[in-house]
């Protein structure tokens, strides 16, 4: 590969001249090698955020960050290989759901997933509730997990993509983590290395998403459908509300619990268990694993409702060091609960869901500095959702807190992220496919 240096790739940037594809193959070989310095990776991610990256630009820098590092080969499965990725929100536990339903009608999910971000949650630190849970198993074990279970969700080795992580790192000390071709090449190289073939992308918009407006989330959409087309991967990419807290639960092992009894078959939110549904039966289809998109909702809820689904969540944790009978496990449990109640009858009429999540994060649930340490036991449950009729004096949510002082500071976030009033809200779809 020929080498170029990195002042006069930034250079090129800064002035808005395009790089070809095998400037783009050494700009990324140079950052995974620790050939680039933090600011010069800085100052490239600063350049692609006031010039922009064509199509075919924000391509080839894709499949480079893709090329930086190992790819998994999934060639020896018996079936295809899907996965599904989510902006971001408050009490989306979707994918702890997804793919042993995926994995129980015939796919093969190796889900490389991540940590929370900013008031959202992680997936990682969600499975982290469970006691052994290994989220970085060695690479023959995670490849014989998806063998044998179908899946795994596990996070990202630090082989695959590593000019995304050194990347990633800086964009996120330097404001440049919401720039819309930064996030895509960061997305998708993550999706291709991990060998998806097709791929579900759930943009949530509302209070509680990282991209609110619902036109910045249809761009984010379009610009992932333009890469993932010379890629080889299908994609289908849905829009879902964040305006309200998806599940009723928000919190690590609280949503772990929602998981839990909607896989048993006790399902606390329909509209979570409509949307795994749905992702389930879109990818299922992509996937030729059903004649019709109808065919798979009936496949996938088959599975729900047979405790096949459950029984592959099962296996999975037990496969990853995690308890031998997740369902028969305590979870964490915080000491103090407290309901936040309404102050006067009325309906649900706004709900600032970024609050609730922020609240989630002073309970001690996320992360304020990269690697802190956190609580799995602490959270929001029973969160009430728009439209939804209150008493006065009963529960908007109940806080689940490690002490008394923490559980009276949530308590007032809480109580003023909800508007309650006398008119209903208009109803806005959970979600829909673009
Ligand atoms: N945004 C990114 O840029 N990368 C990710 O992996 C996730 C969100």
């Amino acid at each position: 590969m020929r080498s170029w240096p990195a002042a006069a790739l930034i250079r090129a940037k800064r002035e808005g001249r395009r790089l070809d594809a095998a400037q783009w193959q050494a700009l990324a070989a140079g950052i995974a090698g620790g050939v680039w310095s933090e600011g010069q990776i800085a100052a490239f991610a600063m350049a692609v955020a006031w010039r922009g990256l064509d199509a075919a630009e924000c391509r080839e820098f894709t499949f480079a960050l893709r090329d930086s590092g190992r790819r998994l080969d999934w060639r020896d499965l018996p079936g295809p290989v899907l996965d599904k990725h989510s902006t971001g929100g408050v009490g989306d536990c979707v994918s702890l759901a997804l793919a042993p339903l995926v994995a129980a009608c015939g796919g093969y999910v190796p889900m490389i997933s991540g940590r929370g971000l900013g008031h959202t949650g992680g997936t990682l630190d969600k499975l982290e509730s469970l006691p052994g849970y290994d989220v970085n198993p060695q690479p023959g074990r995670l490849a014989r997990v998806v063998r044998e279970v179908g899946c795994a969700i596990v996070g990202q080795s630090a082989d695959l993509v590593p000019a995304d992580r050194r990347l990633y790192a800086v964009r996120d000390v330097t404001a440049t983590v919401d720039v819309p071709e930064l996030i895509v090449a960061s997305i998708l190289s993550k999706k291709l290395a991990g060998g998806a073939q097709a791929l579900v992308l759930d943009i949530k918009t509302g209070s509680g998403a990282q991209t609110p407006a619902e036109a910045d989330a249809q761009a984010l959409a379009a610009r992932m459908q333009a890469v993932a087309a010379g890629s080889g991967l299908q994609l289908a990419t849905m829009l879902s509300d964040m305006g309200q807290v998806l599940g009723r639960t928000a919190g690590n092992a609280l949503e772990v619990q929602g998981v839990l009894d909607l896989l048993a078959g006790r399902p606390r939110c329909l509209r979570l268990q409509e949307l795994v549904l749905a992702q389930a039966a879109r990818l299922l289809h992509m996937a030729g694993l059903a004649a019709s998109e109808d065919a798979a909702l009936l496949r996938a809820r088959q599975a729900l409702a047979s405790g096949a689904a459950a029984e592959r969540f099962a296996r999975m944790v037990a496969a990853l060091g995690g308890p031998a009978d997740v369902f028969a496990q305590a979870l964490p449990q915080a000491p103090v609960q407290r309901a936040v109640t309404a102050p006067a009858a009325g309906v649900v009429q706004a709900i600032d869901v970024r609050a609730l999540g922020e609240c989630v994060v002073d309970l001690g649930g996320g992360r304020r500095a990269p690697g802190a340490a956190i609580d799995p036991a602490v959270g929001l449950a029973e969160v009430r959702g728009l439209g939804e009729a209150v008493q006065r004096g009963e529960a908007l949510a109940i806080v689940h807190a490690r002490n008394v002082g923490d559980a009276e500071r949530a308590s007032v976030q809480v109580r003023a992220a909800f508007a309650v009033g006398e008119v209903a809200p208009a109803a806005v779809p959970a979600w829909h496919w673009l």
